[in-house]
């Protein structure tokens, strides 16, 4: 088996950055380069000042403080890497389509596209060719066909190795992951393609979790990860709303269940709704593969995860109408976060930017504050869901760099995110600044509901009826 000396992976983006800052701390004799078209994003990797890395995960600053310049390197020039790489990951964005057939469904493989056509224009030597990107069940076909047109008598392994990290615990996942999945062809070349990619982990994932099977298992195993755990925040979103008007209290509920070992307990916190990159992606893309099978019900059955999520985003929002008097008219309504989750400064698909949406159709004024996320991206992540103009948005969105001063004279509080350091705040002194009645609408179930009463806040939980 040819011995893997240099990487080339094409995208600097959440997976492309870290992914290859572990693999190059865990293989210091491979070379690894990351690139990106992206110049900004390339130059922030390279940033002397690790506080200013393009990506917030923690504990990433110090691995990449290790490698770079080691054995992992940082650049825009594409060509030269992939010219000398041994092998290639692709982790380019595939975000859903925007435009023509499959639109607000499929996956957008135009980056993909764009990626192999490079490969196959570059290269001169064999190349071993990794799927890093979560991709459509198939894509690998498509890849190969478009590699082998280079008629120059190159050849290509094709490797499925989807990603399975979670952003805010990227590092920690990389590092210790339940698994790595890598899928390629039944042929002795494809084999051995496979253990070239699984000696790379090997170097520190213990060999029995690294899962070998065949490369459209391994394309379509993604997907499902990510549909069933999506499934499982809608299922217990789902249960919240019966709580709150049943009594029932939610937490309760996911605490009986979760104790069963069948169920297990994890992905059971109710929420305002999940966000991210992935998962509603992930799933309007396998949505959109069944439906193109013509597995009518298949499709319907996973589109009701995305429909759920919707509807709690919504039913959020309209119950901080209904509760402020059934209009927030002019009134100041504080957001506490903004990330999709803790620890990450990543907003895609956040469920603060759909709430932030609704409550500015009903004419609220939004300040907010979040202690990883700018201001340009809170008012790019608005302009996205084209309800309004820029302008409009702008006048109704405040960004604040003290939480203290966001909160400052609000008629209603709510929690979006789950940042640790909200549960530490002076809650008695954000009361008496507020007005009255004082409202906190807690999306993510995490401050101390009793001692907030206490204090004279009115309170509404997620998933607790009264
Ligand atoms: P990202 O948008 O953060 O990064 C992708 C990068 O690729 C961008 O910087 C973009 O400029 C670059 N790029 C696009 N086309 C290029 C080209 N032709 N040449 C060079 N650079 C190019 O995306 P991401 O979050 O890292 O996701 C990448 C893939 O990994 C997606 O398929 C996603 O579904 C999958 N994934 C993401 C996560 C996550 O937590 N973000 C987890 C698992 C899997
Ligand atoms: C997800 C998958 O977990 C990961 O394996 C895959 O590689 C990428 O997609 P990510 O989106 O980064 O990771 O974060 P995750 O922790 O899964 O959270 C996704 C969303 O669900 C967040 O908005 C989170 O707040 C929400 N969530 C999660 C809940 O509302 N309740 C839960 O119990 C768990």
């Amino acid at each position: 088996m040819k011995e893997i000396q240099k990487i080339c992976c094409v995208g600097a983006g959440y997976v492309g950055g870290p992914t290859m800052a572990v693999i190059a701390q865990k293989n210091p004799h491979i070379q690894i380069t990351v690139v990106d078209l992206n110049e900004a994003r390339i130059q922030a990797w390279n940033d002397e000042d690790l506080s200013k890395l393009p990506i917030y995960e923690p504990g990433l600053d110090v691995i990449v403080g290790e490698a770079r310049g080691r054995n992992l390197f940082f650049d825009t020039n594409v060509d030269k890497a992939i010219d000398e790489a041994d092998m290639i990951f692709i982790s380019v964005n595939t975000p859903t389509k925007t435009y023509g057939k499959g639109k607000g469904m499929a996956a957008d493989l135009k980056y993909i596209e764009l990626c192999a056509r490079q490969i196959a224009r570059v290269a001169k030597t064999d190349k071993i060719v990794v799927e890093k990107s979560t991709l459509p069940v198939r894509t690998a076909q498509a890849i190969k066909r478009i590699l082998d047109q280079t008629g120059n008598g190159v050849e290509f392994q094709i490797l499925s190795n989807p990603e399975f990290l979670a952003e805010g615990t990227a590092v920690q996942d990389l590092m210790n992951p339940d698994r790595v999945l890598i899928g390629g062809s039944e042929t002795s070349k494809g084999k051995e393609a496979i253990e070239a990619l699984a000696a790379i982990y090997g170097a520190w994932v213990p060999q029995e979790r690294i899962l070998r099977t065949n490369v459209w298992s391994s394309e379509l195993s993604k997907l499902t990860a990510n549909a069933f755990l999506a499934q499982r925040v809608s299922s217990i979103n789902a249960i919240s709303e019966l709580c709150e008007v049943s009594g029932a209290d939610v937490n309760e509920v996911a605490r009986a269940i979760g104790t069963d070992s069948r169920i297990g307990n994890k992905f059971l916190k109710a929420s305002v709704g999940f966000g991210g990159s992935c998962f509603q992606k992930d799933i309007l893309n396998l949505v959109y593969i069944a439906k193109s099978y013509g597995l009518d019900e298949v499709a319907d059955y996973w589109e009701q995860v995305i429909i759920m999520n919707d509807h709690q985003k919504r039913r959020f929002a309209d119950n901080i109408v209904t509760t402020l008097f059934n209009t927030v008219n002019g009134k100041k309504i504080a957001f506490l976060g903004w990330a999709f989750k803790k620890d990450t400064n990543d907003t895609r698909e956040s469920a603060a930017i759909y709430v932030a949406n609704d409550l500015i159709e009903e004419e609220a004024q939004i300040h907010v504050y979040d202690p990883k996320v700018t201001e340009v991206q809170m008012l790019s992540d608005l302009d996205y869901l084209a309800t309004r103009d820029a302008e409009s948005n702008a006048k109704h969105l405040t960004v604040h760099a003290d939480a203290y001063k966001a909160l400052e004279e609000a008629h209603g509080i709510a929690v979006l995110t789950e940042w640790d350091e909200f549960k530490t705040y002076d809650w008695q002194r954000i009361y008496d600044n507020m007005q009255k009645p004082a409202f906190v609408f807690d999306g993510r179930n995490i401050l101390d509901h009793q001692m907030l009463e206490e204090i004279g806040f009115e309170v509404y939980t997620i998933g607790k009826g009264k």
